[in-house]
């Protein structure tokens, strides 16, 4: 179970939907790009989970190269990192049917985005909705993963995986899947919505104003921020539960400039609420215009991102591979030389 380099193993995703937002760039892409050299690593946009939407064909397509365009903008390298679409290596939906076989309906009908994408569905929930994080599970275990660098709101899937794989491990050997955990960024790993902040940011919210999105333009970004709920007090402090959109604001800026929240605080000494939202809107445009400016180019030229993406399904067919045919024959299928 050795990897290319000996390193250890991360992998992650992000469900080319809609357009990205500052909670996928601060929860997940930020955190890649700053611990892609200490690892071994696999980044992929999930298009296949995507399906449990309705999605334009052609709009999918976009987004999915636009996402991938986006991390190599935001920093991540495809010399270093494979790169690829989960579509690309048909060994995902293999090991997801595998999976689906040691999954128990109870645990995942416990799962919180079920539940919550459930409600939304209506009458008509694809079955997909209840078997996603099996998919999940598979992305992860198919990799030998020892870490997946996601927001918090992931870590429920996670410890679905490493259930999974212990139960497999049990059954057919301890050395059978390697048991993965979640690395969630110290800060940030909650982007709340600029509107609610007692919400997560997120794709699909009903009122868009509520998210930044990577592709927004900075007028857009300005305003949305100036308009961002607060509270009725004055003080600029740091308290989730009675000031959850001051504190989505500093936390925001903490995790762009690096900088503690103490030390974001202490800039705002004797500053208003204005200030705080006017600088985090001048602090996040500029964090994010020149990966959009580079992303669209990346999508322009098409030829190097087509080059990328056909190296990375390569890699990552090839690793893959290996792990179905370790698990073919621990579980009894025939396996062919
Ligand atoms: P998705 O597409 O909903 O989100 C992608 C990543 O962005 C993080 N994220 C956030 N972080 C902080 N604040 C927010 N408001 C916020 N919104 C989203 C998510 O935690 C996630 O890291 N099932 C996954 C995709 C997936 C995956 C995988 C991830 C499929 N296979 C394998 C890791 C490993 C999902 O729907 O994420």
């Amino acid at each position: 179970m050795t990897s290319r380099v000996d390193k250890k193993v991360i992998l992650s995703g992000i469900q080319p939907t809609n357009k990205l937002t500052l909670g996928n760039y601060l929860g997940a892409i930020k955190n890649w790009v700053r611990i892609q050299n200490d690892y071994d690593a696999y980044f992929m946009a999930v298009d296949q989970h995507a399906m449990t939407a309705r999605q334009d064909p052609i709009e999918l397509r976009k987004n999915t190269l636009f996402s991938i365009a986006c991390y190599i903008a935001a920093g991540i390298d495809p010399e270093r990192c494979v790169l690829f679409v989960q579509s690309h290596v048909h060994q995902h939906s293999q090991l997801a049917w595998t999976l689906n076989c040691f999954g128990y309906m109870g645990e995942l009908s416990r799962m919180i985005q079920y539940k919550e994408k459930s409600a939304k569905s209506g009458t008509n929930i694809p079955v997909g909705i209840f078997t996603y994080p099996l998919l999940m599970a598979a992305d992860i275990l198919l990799y030998d993963t020892h870490l997946v660098p996601v927001g918090e709101d992931q870590t429920q899937h996670v410890e679905l995986t490493r259930d999974i794989a212990e139960r497999m491990n049990g059954l057919y050997g301890p050395d059978t899947f390697v048991i993965p955990k979640a690395h969630i960024p110290k800060v940030a790993a909650r982007v709340m919505d600029l509107l609610t902040p007692t919400s997560k940011m997120s794709k699909s919210a009903v009122n868009e104003n509520g998210s930044i999105f990577i592709s927004d333009t900075p007028a857009d970004i300005e305003k949305k921020f100036k308009r961002a709920t607060t509270d009725s007090e004055t003080t600029i402090r740091f308290d989730s539960e009675t000031k959850p959109g001051v504190s989505n604001l500093l936390s925001i800026q903490s995790a762009i400039t690096s900088e503690s929240i103490a030390e974001v605080i202490a800039r705002y000494d004797g500053k208003q609420y204005g200030h705080l939202k006017l600088e985090t809107a001048q602090i996040v445009i500029k964090e994010l215009s020149p990966i959009q400016k580079r992303a669209q180019e990346l999508v322009d030229e098409r030829t190097e991102l087509n080059r990328i993406l056909r190296i990375g399904a390569e890699k990552a067919q090839a690793h893959a591979e290996r792990t179905i045919k370790r698990i073919h024959e621990r579980i009894g299928y025939v396996v062919l030389d």
